[in-house]
Order: structure tokens, then sequence, then C-alpha cells
């Protein structure tokens, strides 16, 4: 339980907010790279309740500015790519990738108006399939999270996000709470599928206990069961800040990730990576069936269906219920979705009552508010101390045959 200031601390995003600003000081997803072609269309982007622009300039480069034109604030997303810079299609005035004003051909010739303005431009990575954004201080630049899929050739990787219509931090909790997939992705589980040996043991025990440990970039979060003839599953998630989630599996050639991204305090881009770490072509079949592709959207920019929301109940189906679905909904997106937005677009955790099973929620919250409060006090952020391994993180899925000796089941 938090009181409600410490809710507010934790949830909001906004220029000026504490934790906005603790948020912009890591590198942070903005969009596909594939939807930015040169001198094709800018994007609009929103991310902690700000707007901007992002392009592909004629040389390949992207350029991510404000977007509101700095003449008189018109959106640059209207504008022509073109030529190396992007035109403010209301007086023309040409912004390029660093944002330099370039031409103001509605001033007169000679004017120095353009060496004088200054455009809000930030510094991007692109890396997995991602263009990634620096929106914190000028003054500092973090390391950049080569985390293992920005490494591994283009084939081996899935990237795709979708809206969910709530707070960022109810989505995060969602991905580091391993205690409620025996309850709302328990049919899912049940389903032959050729995922299911990836979660193979996560139903014979439906009270994990959990431990977790503090890392030199988060948390790892290990969830522990024991199967009725003793078989230990020890699921390890990583978590690395500020929202990176590392789901375990029991497949070699698929890993996934997932981590919310704020849009404003409630609206959500929930991204979702898999990955083949062998560096070969992700497997389709078992890809298409853990992304649940035929079901769900395919469009890798919004895969969520937005018809279904509060007023369809989420798509929910008592019929399916009636017949022995534990909750009613056609793929196991959807149940996160569903309950992380039926909490409201920002849950009161003033009002909640917190169990053993919500230890990793608790450890997270306290790790980012710890944060908040270490880059007021101007200390450097976990993550970004010391050299972090970013391409050495992953979920680990271990399945161990029952001990010689009976071990503890209720410790
Ligand atoms: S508002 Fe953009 S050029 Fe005038
Ligand atoms: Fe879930």
């Amino acid at each position: 339980m938090l009181s409600k200031e410490q809710n507010e601390l934790l949830c909001r995003v906004g220029p000026g907010t504490p934790m906005g600003n603790m948020l912009r000081q890591y590198w942070t997803p903005a969009l596909r790279s594939a939807k930015l072609v040169a001198d094709g269309a800018p994007e609009r982007v929103r991310l902690f309740g700000q707007d901007f622009v992002a392009f592909r300039d004629t040389n390949g480069n992207v350029g991510f500015l404000d977007e509101g034109c700095p003449h008189r604030g018109v959106s640059l997303a209207l504008g022509r790519n073109e030529e190396c810079g992007l035109r403010c299609i209301f007086h023309g005035w040409k912004i390029n990738v660093d944002g330099q004003v370039v031409e103001v051909p509605s001033e007169p010739a000679g004017s120095n108006l353009a060496s004088k303005v200054r455009v809000n431009h930030y510094p991007v990575r692109e890396a997995g399939g991602m263009v990634w954004v620096y929106l914190g201080k000028e003054e500092t630049l973090p390391p950049f999270p080569a985390f293992e899929f920005t490494n591994l050739p283009p084939e081996s990787v899935v990237v795709r996000k979708a809206l969910n219509k709530c707070n960022w931090v109810q989505a995060l909790e969602g991905l580091l709470d391993s205690s409620h997939v025996n309850s709302l992705h328990k049919s899912w589980l049940q389903t032959p599928q050729p995922v299911q040996g990836a979660f193979a043991g996560m139903l014979g025990d439906s009270a994990p206990r959990f431990e977790v440990e503090d890392r030199p970039y988060g948390l790892n979060i290990k969830a522990k069961r024991v199967l009725g003839d003793g078989t230990l599953v020890n699921r390890y998630t990583e978590y690395a800040l500020p929202t990176f989630c590392f789901i375990p599996n029991a497949l070699e050639t698929l890993r996934v990730m997932a981590f919310p991204v704020a849009i404003d305090d409630y609206n959500t881009w929930f991204w979702e990576i898999s990955y083949n770490p062998t560096g070969g072509p992700m497997d389709a079949k078992t890809s298409d069936e853990l992304r649940n592709v035929g079901i769900m959207g395919d469009d890798p920019d919004n895969y969520y269906q937005p018809a279904w929301g509060p007023e369809k109940v989420w798509g929910q189906d008592r019929e399916m219920m009636r017949q022995g679905h534990f909750t009613g909904f056609i793929a196991f997106p959807f149940e996160d979705f569903a309950v992380q937005e039926s909490q409201g677009a920002l849950v009161d955790r003033s009002k909640e009552h917190l169990g053993m099973s919500d230890v990793a929620v608790i450890r997270a919250r306290r790790l980012l508010l710890e944060q908040v409060q270490k880059f007021r006090e101007g200390e450097a952020l976990r993550g970004q101390a010391a050299p972090v391994d970013f391409g050495a993180i992953h979920g680990v899925h271990e399945i161990l045959p029952a001990p010689a000796q009976p071990h503890e089941v209720n410790s």
C-alpha cells in the first residue's frame, strides 16, 4: 500500500514531475525504426505527456524534435520532409536533424534570425528495430542499454507494441507479478499449443514463493514452485530500470522481453520483443503462437483492438466461461490488458491490500521511488553508476528434479 502522495509521485510523468524527470534520464524506446522512411512522412510521438516529431532525412539520419515549429507552433508532423530537413508548411521554415534552423524563407534576405532560434532536439539511437531517444538533461548521456536483442540480426527479432489505456505503473506491475499467471492465464496455459512447453510446470503450484534480489541494473525476481512429485520449477524474471522486464520461458530459441513506456499519465505503449538469441531466424510458428497472431490484430504498431474497451467489457465472452474457460478472453494479452485497464486509468494504491505474493511489486515501487530521490539529490541512477553488461540479462525458466532430501515448501 502506498499513501496517496506516494502514489502520485510514483505514477505522474508529465514535464516537471519528479518521476517524469527521473524516467527521462534513461534511454526511451520511441517508435519502430521501420516507421521512418528517408524523406517519408514524419511521425508524431507522445512520450511522458510531451509531444514530439520524428523523421528520417534524405541521408537516413533520424531527427527527434519538439512537435511545435519554433516559429509559431504549427505541428512539424505536417511538414515536408525533403533535402535533409523538415520544412514547416505554414511559412516554410526548415529544420535539420541536428535541430538547426537552416532556412527561414519568410524573412528578408540577410536575416540572421535562423541562427538565433533554438529548437529542442534530442539524441537518438537505432537498435533492435527501434528508435530510442534520450529526453534527459543535456549535460548527461547515460550508457545505452545494449540488451541482447539489440545486437541480433533483424530476422531474429520481432518488435511490436500496443496501446494500453492505463497508467504505465499498472502495466509494469502486471509484468513483475508472476503469481497472476496461475489464475488469469490458467486456461491459456492449459490449451495445447506449441509454446505450452515454454511455461512447463507453472500450473503445478498455484502459490509460488518469491525471492527478490537487487541487481546493478534493477531486480531479479525468483518465483519458486514445487510440483506434487517434488520437482522444482524456478522462474527468474529480470527487471532492468526503468521498465524493462525479461519474461522467462523454457525454450532455447525464443526469449521474450516486454516493457511499458508512458505516453502520458493515462496511456501507455506496451512493447513486446521476442527474439531468437542464437541469431537464427525466429521460428515463425512458435513466434506466431506466442504472439497470438491471428487472434490479436496484426498491426505491429498497435496490435490491441481498441474497440474492446470497458464499454464492451474488454471483449469478455461469458459463453466461453460457461463452457469452462476461466476468464472468457480469447488471447492472453487481452487478459492482461483487461485487468490492468479495469483498475482505472490510474489506480489508487492507498486502498489496496497486499500479500506475500506482491513482494516483487512492492520492491519495484520502492526502487522507482528511491531512484526519484537519488535523482533529486544529484546521485547516479541504478544501471548508470557502474558499467552493466546489459546483453547478458535474460529470464530463466529452470526445471530441477526433486532433491534427494525433502526441501522446504512453505518457507
Ligand atoms: S509556424 Fe512554422 S514556419 Fe511559421
Ligand atoms: Fe499476464
